[in-house]
This record gives structure tokens, C-alpha cells and sequence, in this order.
């Protein structure tokens, strides 16, 4: 049999000699380096000028992350989806307590923009779209590009994508497709540069947000180096600098 699964795959000798190495101190310079640095190389390979967040938590915290930090519970949300990461994606908004619609595609197909323009054309009151870009139990990648031309073009929502299985793999222009959030996680696209942990919800934002704690809002005060907010986790930004370097 040909098992084919995203992992687990090796990790090189220079990430696995990174995880071994002695604590820093967290809150001096070196560390300061460190965040500086990885802040800005996520912002390329994201291609944004937008702000970018670190979180230790999986990337299912990050797309949560993503919903309580731009909806509010009531808002009207449509979540196109073309399976189960998509289908978690509504219900995260519909635990929140948003209205979802869901737009289902069946297994094995991309979401049809003639369809998700109607949904939109009929249903003024939505606030924002949820899609993933690459929807990784089927194998099949959105038009995302297409979807943004729609959404944003046409419709001017917000639109919140989960690229957890798509940066690094395939193109996502976040700045000229005009996405509002874009989420991945350090232990799915990110192997096909190198290989390693798993652990960290990545995501931009270009929006206002709320004000406490656990907010986005919140988070961006633990990359700026003044602050006594919490700091995210060391050693994953550590692996960071190394993986950024050879992206
Ligand atoms: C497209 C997509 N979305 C969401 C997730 C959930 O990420 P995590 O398992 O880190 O919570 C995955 C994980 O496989 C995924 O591939």
C-alpha cells in the first residue's frame, strides 16, 4: 500500500540541534532579535503589509482566534465550504454565536463562484465570508483569488480564509487578493521548506479589533518589545529564524 498523509516527515539536523540548545534569556536583546526578525519574514512569506500575529495554539485556535476577533455574536456570516476544515470553520462562527450559512460543494469540488456570488447577491445582510484555501482531507485548492475578486471585489465582506494547509504551498497574495485575515499553522505547509513543529497559529489582520485580553489587540502587544504582556513561545521563534532563512 502507498500511504500518502501530510506526516510526519524528517527533520533536519540543524532544526533538531535548534531544539536542544540552552534557554535565553526571554526578555533581554537576544530575544528582542529574534521576535524582530520573524515578525518581519512571516509578513513576506504571507505578502503583507498588515500586522501578523504569533499564537501558541493549534490552527484550529487561530481560526477561533480569527472569527472572535472580527465578528460579533448575531452578525450574519456565509461559509463556503468544501469540507470537514471548512465545516469547522461555520461552526466556530456558529458556536460564537454568529448566524452561518453554510454553502456546501460536495467532496472532491472547489467552491463555484457563480454560486457564491448568488448566495451573496440574495443575502445583503452577510457581514463575512469564511473559506479555506486549501481543504487538505480532499486535496482540492479554491480560486481564491477568484473567491477574493467576488467577495471583496464585488461585495465588499470580510473575508477570513484558512490557509493552514495553503502558505508556503501553493501562492497567497494576502495584500493584492485583499484577504482581511489569512490563518496557517507552523506544522503543515510550512514542512515543505523544512520540516518541524507544530504549535503555532499564524494569521495577519488588517482590521480594528476589540480590546482584551486574548485579542488580537492584546497579542500585538507581545511583539512589541516594551511591553510586559505575555511573550509567545520562545523556542518555536527560534526554529523560525532558521526556517525563514532558507524559505
Ligand atoms: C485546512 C486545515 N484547516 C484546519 C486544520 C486544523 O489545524 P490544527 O490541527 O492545527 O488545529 C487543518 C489541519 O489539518 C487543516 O489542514
Amino acid at each position: 500500500m502507498n500511504l500518502r498523509i501530510p506526516g510526519p516527515i524528517p527533520v533536519p539536523d540543524d532544526i533538531l540541534a535548534l531544539m536542544s540548545s540552552p534557554m535565553i534569556n526571554h526578555r533581554g536583546p537576544d530575544f528582542k532579535d529574534i521576535l524582530y526578525r520573524v515578525t518581519a519574514g512571516l509578513k513576506q512569506v504571507f505578502e503583507t503589509q498588515g500586522d501578523m500575529y504569533v499564537l501558541t495554539s493549534s490552527g484550529t485556535g487561530a481560526m477561533e482566534a480569527a472569527v472572535t476577533n472580527t465578528l460579533s455574536s448575531g452578525d450574519n456570516v456565509l461559509c463556503a465550504s468544501i469540507g470537514s476544515f471548512g465545516n469547522r470553520f461555520g461552526q466556530i462562527a456558529q458556536v460564537f454565536g454568529a448566524n452561518v450559512t453554510m454553502l456546501n460543494f460536495p467532496p472532491g469540488y472547489a467552491v463555484d463562484l457563480d454560486r457564491l456570488r448568488n448566495e451573496l447577491a440574495k443575502a445583503p445582510e452577510i457581514k463575512a465570508v469564511l473559506v479555506t484555501h486549501n481543504e487538505t482531507n480532499t486535496g482540492v485548492t479554491n480560486d481564491l483569488e477568484g473567491i477574493c475578486s467576488v467577495v471583496k471585489g464585488e461585495f465588499d465582506k470580510l473575508l477570513l480564509v484558512d490557509g493552514i494547509s495553503s502558505v508556503c504551498s501553493v501562492p497567497l497574495r494576502t495584500d493584492d487578493w485583499g484577504c482581511d485575515v489569512v490563518v496557517s499553522a507552523s506544522q503543515k505547509g510550512w514542512m515543505l521548506l523544512l520540516a518541524l513543529v507544530s504549535g503555532l497559529g499564524l494569521r495577519m489582520l488588517r482590521l480594528k479589533c476589540p480590546d482584551f485580553i486574548l485579542t488580537f489587540h492584546s497579542i500585538k502587544n507581545t511583539t512589541k518589545w516594551d511591553s510586559r504582556h505575555g511573550l509567545p513561545h520562545y523556542l518555536l521563534f527560534l526554529l523560525l529564524t532558521t526556517l525563514l532563512v532558507k524559505y
